[in-house]
């Protein structure tokens, strides 16, 4: 078999440090190209070479950043398959970072799609991360009539009342997984990027005749995902809330239904859409099929970190969220043969596992809710 080369952007990353480990196992030659962003890896505990410890050492390492003159272009020597992780992943923060959040997602998705064009590479496959935030609110039922609906937002008036549920016309909805064919509605400027990663990777691979899948990830938990960073994955915000001995900060009543998906899970979807032969230029959901409130996730983690923490309903809206989204997984299963592996309570126990070695978080929460109450993001 041709020597198979793998660059993946944000490869010193949660997901892109896993997504190392398999396809290194899976015999990719693999490199990665990471800026170390200070917001993720500035706490984190980092080797000799300055890269966090956790990354394998069998990769080959670029200190870079994307949107830097050439970095991209040079990187690609060689590279066979192309796996685009590098992001700035916050909901809320994007709606206040608004020029750097479009700088860093949308003119580095722009930059890399560029220098592709130029037609100087051997890059035979693409892969990028597109996000389950796309879609804006699930999808529905209608109780009366069992009609799949795919309703807009929640208004501003309805959530002033505390009313969280989507209610349409004087009916309550119910949440069913959401599939691939629900009309896009991002709801935030992060959102509104991703969209933007998926629908330029997608165009610009079919233009270029490069196979290339999105996959809308749902929200992955595991091991190294940064336990200092406010802004993004709820189970390692908990935790970090936990180890300091305060309730996890939960928005609205803490109802709201969501998939977590084993990080590992994720990487293997991306191992083996990447391995296949499919020509394809499509988009499907990864998760893990199963969905549990908000409140469910603080509660197993606080009885698996043994603290006697019961989460702290803030009965506040956070501008950009959606009540209800999980994923019908059917898509990727049927073309792909993708099946997530692992069970919720296994890999939140492998989670407790890994936090017990590291270092004790800073818990930046009330930091987060502080500077979105401010700017009137949370209401
Ligand atoms: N974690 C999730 O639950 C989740 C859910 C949906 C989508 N995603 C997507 O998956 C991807 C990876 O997410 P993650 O959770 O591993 O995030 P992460 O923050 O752990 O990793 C992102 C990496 O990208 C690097 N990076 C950021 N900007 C860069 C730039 N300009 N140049 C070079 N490197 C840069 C960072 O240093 C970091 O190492 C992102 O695109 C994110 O939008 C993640």
């Amino acid at each position: 078999m041709p020597k198979r080369h793998a660059l993946i952007t944000g490869g010193a990353g949660f997901i892109g440090s896993h997504l190392v480990d398999v396809l290194l196992d899976r015999g990719f030659e693999v490199s990665v190209l990471d800026c170390l962003a200070p917001q993720v890896h500035a706490d984190a505990e980092l080797d000799d070479e300055g890269w966090p410890i956790y990354l394998n050492r069998g990769a080959r390492r670029i200190r870079g950043d994307l949107l830097d003159d050439g970095v991209f272009a040079e990187s690609l020597a060689g590279v066979t398959h192309l796996v685009h992780l590098a992001a700035s992943v916050g909901v809320g923060q994007s709606m206040t970072n608004i020029v750097d959040y479009s700088r860093n997602n949308v003119m580095a998705a722009a930059i890399m799609l560029e220098a592709l064009s130029m037609g100087d590479h051997t890059v035979e496959r693409m892969a990028v991360a597109s996000s389950m935030s796309i879609y804006g609110e699930g999808e529905y039922r209608r109780p009366s009539d069992r009609a799949s609906v795919a309703p807009g937002l929640r208004s501003h008036a309805q959530l002033e009342t505390r009313s969280w549920e989507m209610d349409v016309a004087g009916e309550r909805l119910e949440p069913v997984p959401t599939t691939e064919e629900k009309a896009l509605q991002p709801a935030s400027i992060y959102a509104i990027n991703k969209r933007d990663h998926e629908e330029m990777f997608l165009a610009v691979g079919r233009a270029l005749q490069i196979p290339t899948i999105a996959l809308r990830l749902f929200n992955a938990y595991g091991s190294r995902q940064s336990l200092n960073n406010p802004y993004t994955g709820v189970a390692a915000i908990f935790i970090s809330r936990l180890l300091n001995d305060q309730p996890p900060l939960v928005f609205e009543d803490g109802g709201q239904l969501r998939d977590f998906v084993h990080v590992l899970d994720v990487a293997e979807a991306f191992a083996v859409v990447l391995e296949s032969d499919r020509p394809v230029w499509d988009a499907y959901n990864v998760g893990s099929g199963r969905s549990i409130t908000v409140v469910q996730m603080a509660t197993l983690l606080a009885r698996l970190l043994h603290k006697n923490i019961g989460p702290e309903r803030l009965n506040r809206y956070r501008v950009g969220d959606v009540r209800h989204c999980f994923p019908d997984i059917s898509k990727i299963e049927r073309e792909f043969g993708v099946k997530p592996r692992r069970d919720l309570e296994t890999g939140m126990e492998e989670l407790a596992a890994w936090v017990a070695h590291v270092r004790k978080p800073f818990d930046r929460a009330p930091l987060s809710l502080r500077e979105l109450t401010e700017k009137r993001l949370v209401v």
